[in-house]
């Protein structure tokens, strides 16, 4: 019993109130629900109004974790927020969320590996915790992407929205089993020879703008299927399990397409997944977090479940993770 596993005690989500369906992007750019819905299953996204900001949406998914924890803030002393969207270039918007639970000790920082920013968080403060360093974190994804898009690009306004998700972990001692609950194993990737297929062109140290993002979709989706297949496998390897034995499988929201054909190539069962993109688009770090919470909320993930999470973002950066609920 002299081993610490970061356990999951509390998920929770944030989304801005207001909703752009299908229809009302038609009305903005030349789109259509039609080729929405086939190209990539969205059918609505939620955009932050005014006063809605990265931190705010933080900060509500953050509250919504603790309920579930029955925990106060002054339990938690780590918090990273995975974000490539802060609200402003710095201080972290990790210490305004720390700011704004009123936790004056311990520490708070931001990641950025933009889609794959969650499980990057995640497996980041998994180490925190069971190097006994800290002893609770809340592991954060939020975005407002909505404020970095340019809303005359047909071919990346109407994939994404805004959103944050948090998990409240706790380092608890474990055999070391992979029955026990907790964080099994985590996997990073990064490939910076495809920095320029998805990015955001502009920058404090550049053009000091904050820029808009550009992509080549074609690429993107193509390296995504392969780059997902294999950091799956690797985290399967690493705990011994097989696809078939995984409960739910929780995949960044990018693209139904992606999922599909990802779940597929794996041979996991179209039943154990988690599908949000339909309402809430791709929301980028606040992807994973958010269809946790939903599944968690909606009582279909249950305490001991084995749950898969996988990423691909920007950068190239992707990974996976697997955790026992
Ligand atoms: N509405 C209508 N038509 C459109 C739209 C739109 N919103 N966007 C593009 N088109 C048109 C194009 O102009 C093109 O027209 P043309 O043939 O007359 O030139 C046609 O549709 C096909 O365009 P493609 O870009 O080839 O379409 P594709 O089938 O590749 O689908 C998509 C585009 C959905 C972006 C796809 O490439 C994709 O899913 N890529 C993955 C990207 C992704 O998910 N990125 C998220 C961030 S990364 C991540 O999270 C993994």
């Amino acid at each position: 019993m002299n081993k610490l596993r970061s356990v999951v005690r509390g998920s929770g989500a944030a989304l801005p109130k207001r909703i752009i369906d299908n229809a009302e992007m038609a009305t903005l750019v030349d789109t259509s629900d039609d080729w929405i819905t086939q190209r990539t299953g969205i059918k609505s996204r939620h955009i932050a109004g005014e006063g809605e900001t990265t931190g705010s949406l933080a900060t509500a998914a953050a509250r919504a974790a603790l309920a579930e924890a029955k925990l106060e803030p002054n339990d938690i002393d780590l918090i990273v927020l995975a974000t490539s969207t802060p609200d402003h270039t710095f201080p972290a918007t990790a210490t305004e969320v720390q700011h704004e639970l009123g936790i004056t000790h311990g520490a708070a920082f931001d990641v950025n590996a933009v889609c794959s920013g969650f499980v990057y968080g995640l497996s980041t403060a998994d180490k925190f915790l069971r190097s006994g360093d800290y002893k609770r974190a809340l592991v954060i994804g939020a975005e407002t992407f909505s404020r970095i898009l340019d809303w005359t690009d047909r071919t990346t306004c109407v994939l994404f929205g805004d959103g944050a998700g948090a998990l409240l972990l706790e380092a608890q001692p474990s055999s070391g089993g992979r029955n026990d609950r907790g964080v099994l194993s985590s996997h990073l990737r990064s490939d910076g020879r495809y920095r320029d297929k998805l990015y955001v062109d502009g920058g404090p140290s550049t053009t000091k703008t904050v820029g808009h993002l550009r992509m080549e979709g074609r690429e993107v989706f193509r390296h995504a299927v392969i780059n997902l297949a294999e950091t799956i496998q690797e985290t399967l390897r690493a705990t011994g399990y097989a696809a078939t034995d995984i409960d739910w499988f929780v995949p960044h929201q990018a693209n139904r397409r992606i999922i599909d054909a990802t779940s597929h190539k794996l041979g996991i069962d179209p039943a154990r997944v988690v599908l949000t993109v339909d309402k809430h688009g791709n929301t980028s770090a606040a992807s994973i977090p958010l269809a946790l919470a939903t599944a968690r909320g909606d009582g279909r993930i249950k305490d001991g479940d084995l749950v898969l999470i996988e990423a691909m973002g920007g950068g190239f950066t992707w990974g996976s993770a697997l955790i026992r609920w």
